[in-house]
C-alpha cells in the first residue's frame, strides 16, 4: 500500500521530537518578542497617518469657512477676526484669558461654541457657532478636523519674532504675567495693555497720560486708530488694473464716490459706507469684511471729519 503524503510527519525518535518541540516554542518566542518591537512604530505611523488626513480635511474646512475673517494663512484681519498663526496664541493666549485646561481644548471649545456677543466687542461680527450642538452647521469629526488644522501651525508660528507675529491684541484680555521666566518679554512676544494697545517685547510701559479734555480726533489719526489703514490704500487709486484687498483703494475716491449707488451723493456715499457697509457691496468685494460697529466707536462729529478728509482731493496727510 502507498503511504499517504503526511507519512513524513511521523516522526519516530524520542530526540527529535523533544528538540522540534523546544525549536517550536523558541520560535513562539521569538515572534512575539518581533511582533511587539514593532507595535509601538507600527501605531505611530497609524497616528501619523491619521493625523495627517485630519488636517488635510481640516484645511479644506478652514477655507470654506473660516479663512473669510481669519485670513487664509491664519494671519487675522484688523478688526474682523484674531489672528490663530500667531505666537502669541500658542505662548499666552490662554493665559491671558485665564483657561486652565489645554490650548487643544480652547480651540475645540471655540470652534464647536463660538462667542456669543460681547459688548463693544472690537470685531465686526461675532465668532460664530460651528458644532451641530449648539446649533452650527459642522459635526464632530469636522470640528476635530478643524481643530487639528489650527493646532497645525503651532511650529511654524512659534518660529515668529515679535514683528512678525501678527497678533492683534485683545481690548478685553491684557496680558497677565505668568510665573518665572515665562514674562511676554522672555518668550519674545507683544504684550497686550489694558487699554488694547500692544507692547513691543522690552519696551517701557507707556507713561500714563494725564486725562484731559480731549477733543475730536482729527481724521488721520482716526484712519489709523480704526484700522481703516490696514485694509485701505489711501496713496493708491482704484482702477480696473489695481484692486485694492482686502478693501478698495482711495486715492480717487473723491472722483468715484458719487457714482457708486444712484442718489447719493458723495458725502452721504461716504459716510453710508462707514455707518453701515453691507448696506452696498462694491462689484468684486464679499459684503461682511468691513467692521459694522464704527458708528460705536467714533462721535458723529468725529465720523463727519473723515468723510471730509476722505474725499478732499488736496487730502493733508
Ligand atoms: C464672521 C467672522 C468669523 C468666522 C467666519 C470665523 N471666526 Fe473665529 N473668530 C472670530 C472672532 C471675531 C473671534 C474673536 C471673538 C472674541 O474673542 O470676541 C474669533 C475667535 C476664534 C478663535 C479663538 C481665538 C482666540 O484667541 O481667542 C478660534 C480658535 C477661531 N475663531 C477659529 C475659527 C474657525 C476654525 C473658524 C471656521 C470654522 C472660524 N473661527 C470662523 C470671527 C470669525
Ligand atoms: C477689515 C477691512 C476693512 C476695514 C478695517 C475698513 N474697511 Fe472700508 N471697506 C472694506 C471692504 C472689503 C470694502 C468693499 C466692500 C464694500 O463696498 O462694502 C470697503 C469699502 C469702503 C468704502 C467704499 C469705497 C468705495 O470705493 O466705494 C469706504 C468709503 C470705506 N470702506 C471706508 C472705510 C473707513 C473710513 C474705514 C475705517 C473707519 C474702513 N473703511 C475700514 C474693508 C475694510
Amino acid at each position: 500500500m502507498r503511504k499517504p503524503w503526511y507519512h513524513i510527519l511521523y516522526i519516530r525518535s524520542p530526540l527529535a521530537k523533544i528538540f522540534l518541540g523546544v525549536a517550536g516554542a523558541i520560535l513562539a518566542v521569538v515572534l512575539t518578542i518581533f511582533q511587539f518591537s514593532i507595535e509601538e512604530p507600527r501605531m505611530k505611523a497609524q497616528e501619523d497617518n491619521w493625523n495627517g488626513r485630519s488636517v488635510e480635511k481640516g484645511a479644506e474646512l478652514y477655507y470654506n469657512n473660516c479663512a473669510n475673517c481669519h485670513g487664509a494663512d491664519g494671519k487675522g484681519l484688523p478688526n474682523v477676526a484674531p489672528a490663530l498663526h500667531s505666537k502669541y496664541f500658542f505662548t499666552q493666549r490662554i493665559v491671558d484669558v485665564g483657561w486652565a485646561g489645554s490650548l487643544y481644548d480652547f480651540v475645540e471649545l471655540t470652534i464647536a461654541s463660538g462667542r456669543p456677543s460681547k459688548v463693544g466687542t472690537q470685531w465686526a461680527q461675532m465668532m460664530p457657532t460651528w458644532s451641530r450642538h449648539y446649533g452650527g452647521p459642522l459635526r464632530d469629526d469636522q470640528v476635530l478636523h478643524l481643530t487639528s488644522f489650527v493646532m497645525n501651525w503651532e511650529a511654524d508660528a512659534l518660529t515668529q519674532t515679535a514683528e512678525e507675529d501678527p497678533f492683534q491684541c485683545f481690548r478685553n484680555a491684557p496680558t497677565k504675567a505668568r510665573e518665572g521666566d515665562k514674562s511676554p518679554d522672555a518668550l519674545g512676544i507683544k504684550s497686550c495693555l489694558a487699554d488694547g494697545t500692544a507692547l513691543m517685547p522690552g519696551a517701557p510701559p507707556p507713561t500714563p497720560t494725564p486725562a484731559v479734555a480731549t477733543g475730536p480726533r482729527p481724521p488721520q489719526q482716526l484712519f489709523t486708530a480704526m484700522g481703516c489703514a490696514g485694509c485701505h490704500q489711501l496713496a493708491q487709486a482704484q482702477t480696473e488694473d489695481n484692486i485694492g484687498q482686502p478693501g478698495p483703494h482711495m486715492g480717487n475716491l473723491p472722483e468715484t464716490a458719487d457714482q457708486r449707488v444712484p442718489g447719493e451723493d458723495a458725502t452721504t456715499y461716504v459716510y453710508n459706507s462707514i455707518v453701515n457697509p453691507n448696506a452696498f457691496v462694491n462689484a468684486g468685494y464679499v459684503g461682511g469684511i468691513m467692521p459694522g460697529n464704527f458708528k460705536d466707536q467714533m462721535s458723529e462729529e468725529e465720523i463727519d471729519s473723515l468723510v471730509a478728509w476722505l474725499l478732499d482731493p488736496n487730502r493733508p496727510q
